[in-house]
């Protein structure tokens, strides 16, 4: 039993939990929560978990994600598990999954491919290897490797 709740448990909003510890600002980039949100948001960083490592947790009150923001935490935090809480209960939980493609979310690092032009045709990548993450542009087959963050559009 613990002692001490490390933030409250909150009332009604989602709790992203598993996030890959060092992660949580960049959660909170994804979800474009800044200095000027109003959103009640707390977040905990490198917190002892049940398994070896830590880990970051990040709630907000009163907000549901949309899928395409839950796909991009995926890329950052593929661990990460997305907790709907209402009136105090965890009432819906599931891990965050790697979609196999992925259009629009995340841009090609090739400043020539056709993705990165005027032509209307939006980024789409074929997922390539899992660990360490890697992602195919399906228009250039160049490989996007390292920090997601970088990739990813806010
Ligand atoms: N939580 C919260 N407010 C609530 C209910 C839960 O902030 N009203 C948080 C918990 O602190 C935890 C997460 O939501 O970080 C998931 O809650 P729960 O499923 O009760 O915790 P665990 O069983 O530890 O989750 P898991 O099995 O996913 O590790
Ligand atoms: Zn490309």
């Amino acid at each position: 039993m613990e002692r001490e709740l490390r933030i409250k448990s909150i009332h009604n909003g989602t709790v992203i939990d598993h996030i890959r510890a060092g992660q949580a600002l960049n959660v909170l980039k994804i979800l474009r929560i800044t200095g000027a949100s109003k959103a009640v948001i707390s977040v905990a960083m490198n917190v002892p978990s049940k398994n070896i490592t830590s880990k970051d947790i990040v709630k907000i009150e009163d907000r549901e994600l949309a899928s395409d923001e839950v796909d991009k935490i995926a890329l950052i935090a593929p661990n990460a598990t997305i907790n709907i809480i209402r009136g105090y209960e965890v009432i819906e939980k599931h891990k965050v999954q790697l979609p196999d493609e992925i259009e629009g979310i995340i841009k090609c690092a090739n400043p020539n491919c056709i993705s990165n032009t005027k032509e209307p045709v939006s980024p789409k990548f074929v997922l390539h290897e899992v660990d360490p993450l890697q992602f195919r542009c399906f228009y250039c087959d160049r490989i996007l490797v390292g920090d997601f963050i970088d990739y990813v559009k806010t």
